[in-house]
């Protein structure tokens, strides 16, 4: 598929850029269509070990859903929008190696839910997050109201919900929902930096560690350990844990395959 709204580079941290620069990234059909078509087939390439997601432009990541966009749309065709932008934040949980949000200005509405999808998120000094939908009559619509909840606690996200006004990266910080900020020219070579170094270590456990942190995230705890230990076993079934532990034995560094 040739992308219209997203830049894509694929490599072993691939890279992809919301490019709408003059709407200030906002997610319309076409953007969240492409998104989808994109992780889904980074999912079945096996030499891809990690992605960053970031925003064309020097002003913003993603300014939110398209407003211009929603403005028409009846109850019916919300529903589907907002089904859509699920399931584009979903795909990226499904990638089984890390993402990180690289956010460059403005991540409003769907920008800071799709910030929330990737597994964490680094944050330009410039970045301004929030979830400004009452002002607009309505609600975060692609997981807001449950993954910043998730992240910064049931206070913090109901204040930024409920006020809707911009939150800069040093307070999104001290919450918890950025990892790390950085000057605006140092967060794309920052982020891909860390990412190199975890496309270093095992992939497949590095994938499972994804998935039993994110399965058993919303587990009881006894669930969620068991989950654990049923991965933690299954590895051993790898190439790669093999390979790990005879390199660490070795005193050698270990050549992982994927497999
Ligand atoms: N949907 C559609 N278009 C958007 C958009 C959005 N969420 N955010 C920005 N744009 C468009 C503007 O309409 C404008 O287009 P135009 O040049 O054709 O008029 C362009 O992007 C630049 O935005 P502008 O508002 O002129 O930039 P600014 O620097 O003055 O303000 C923001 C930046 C982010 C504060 C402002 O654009 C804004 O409030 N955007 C909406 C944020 C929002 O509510 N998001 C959640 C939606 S649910």
């Amino acid at each position: 598929m040739d992308y219209r709204t997203i830049l894509v580079e694929v490599g072993t941290v691939s890279t992809c850029t919301i490019n709408r620069p003059d709407k200030l990234n906002a997610l319309n059909g076409d953007v969240l269509r492409e998104l989808l078509d994109f992780n889904q087939g980074l999912r079945a390439n096996r030499d891809v070990r990690a992605l960053i997601l970031t925003g064309a432009g020097e002003k913003a990541f993603i300014a939110g859903a398209d407003i211009a966009f929603m403005s028409g749309l009846d109850v019916r065709g919300a529903r589907e929008f907002a089904e859509m932008g699920h399931r584009v934040c979903d795909s990226f949980g499904a990638l089984p190696f890390p993402v990180i949000a690289a956010v460059n200005g403005f991540a409003l509405g769907g920008g800071t839910e799709v910030a929330l999808s990737c597994d964490f998120i680094y944050a330009s000094k410039k970045a301004k997050f929030g979830q400004p939908e009452v002002k607009l009559g309505v609600i975060p619509g692609f997981g807001g109201t449950q993954r910043l909840a998730r992240r910064v606690g049931l206070g913090n996200a109901k204040e930024i919900i409920f006020l809707g006004d911009q939150i800069g990266a040093e307070q999104a910080y001290c919450m918890g929902l950025v990892n790390a900020v950085c000057e605006p020219e140092e967060l794309l070579p920052r982020v891909r930096k860390v990412l190199e170094s975890i496309a270093a270590r095992g992939p497949l456990a590095v994938a499972q560690a994804k998935r039993a942190i994110d399965r058993g995230y919303d587990l009881s705890l006894d669930v969620a350990n068991e989950i654990e230990r049923a991965l933690f076993a299954g590895l051993f079934a790898t190439n790669d844990q093999k390979e790990g532990m005879a390199a660490f034995v070795a005193k050698r560094e270990a050549k992982f395959e994927n497999r």
